[in-house]
């Protein structure tokens, strides 16, 4: 690539980031009173698990500092079995519906999100989890369910290459894939939209984090993906939905291996 075509791009990065030049006569479809798009997906399977709510059988550490001081990106994972429960308490945290504003006008989460537009969709790979066989899912908030979408033989080599070659990921009980359906904030916000999409998904990982080492797991936010494998994967068409983050979680080891810390010790000498 040449250094115009370098100095183009990171121009155009910069300023998505910035909020795109007023324009006084522009109006969102919202403004235009356009119809609103639903709040979440509808359900495209007939395989549906109720997931547990008795999240105090967990061991949760309540002890909100220390949660703080030992948040950190674990990618080394002991592979032992993962409750349905914590799963559950995972989606909880980090998607969950506490509330339906107006009438069906927007849904108040666990987590913030600008306009309460809540844009995201979540899916999952899920391997060695009690109570689930393994596969793909997709989160159905309303309901506090999970959908089962479809077998993949091959998980024990999907995820790390579906995150661009991430191999740790491989090991890891679930995967987060957070996709994000535009329209949702578009209508709202237009040509603003998509900045403050990427600052809401910081709150959802960032959940994800704290209650992962809230109930003593251990995942690690990967912004690097393979973009056709993932939208393939959970069928998506890359256009009106996409995947656009991931995070791996997983029973924590306690006697990492060297072979086992070497991808993280890349990592940390970058
Ligand atoms: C948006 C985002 C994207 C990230 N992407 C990756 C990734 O693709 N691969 C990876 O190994 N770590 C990834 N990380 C984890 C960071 O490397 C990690 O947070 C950082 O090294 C600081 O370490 P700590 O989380 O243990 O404090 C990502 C973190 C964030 C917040």
């Amino acid at each position: 690539m040449d250094k115009h075509r370098i100095d183009q791009l990171i121009k155009t990065g910069r300023d998505f980031m910035k909020m795109p030049l007023e324009d006084p006569e522009y109006q969102s479809d919202q403004e235009l009173k356009c119809p609103q798009p639903s709040l979440v997906k509808t359900p495209i399977s007939l395989d549906i698990i109720d997931l547990p709510t008795h999240y105090h059988d967990l061991a949760i550490e309540n002890d909100f500092l220390k949660i703080i001081n030992h948040r950190k990106s674990d990618r080394i994972y002991s592979e032992e079995k993962m409750s349905l429960l914590a799963v559950s308490y995972l989606l909880w945290c980090t998607q969950g519906i506490k509330e339906i504003r107006g009438n069906n006008y927007a849904t108040i989460r666990t987590v913030p999100c600008g306009g309460a537009r809540h844009e995201f969709e979540c899916y999952l790979s899920v391997q060695n989890v009690n109570e689930l066989k393994d596969g793909l899912y997709h989160y159905l908030p309303m309901t506090h369910q999970l959908e089962f979408l479809s077998d993949k033989e091959d998980l024990k080599i999907y995820n790390g290459r579906a995150l661009g070659g991430q191999d740790w990921a491989n090991k890891a009980n679930l995967t987060f894939y957070y996709s994000v359906v535009g329209y949702r904030c578009e209508w709202r916000y237009g040509i603003y939209a998509h900045r403050v999409a990427l600052i809401d998904a910081g709150h959802i990982s960032e959940n994800l984090y704290l209650a992962a080492t809230s109930i003593h797991l251990g995942g690690c936010a990967v912004g690097y993906i393979d973009q056709s494998i993932c939208d393939e994967a959970f069928g998506l068409d890359g256009h009106d939905e996409f995947i656009f983050y991931a995070f791996p979680v997983g029973t924590i080891r306690k006697d990492p291996k060297q072979s086992d810390k070497d991808p993280y010790d890349l990592i940390m000498k970058r």
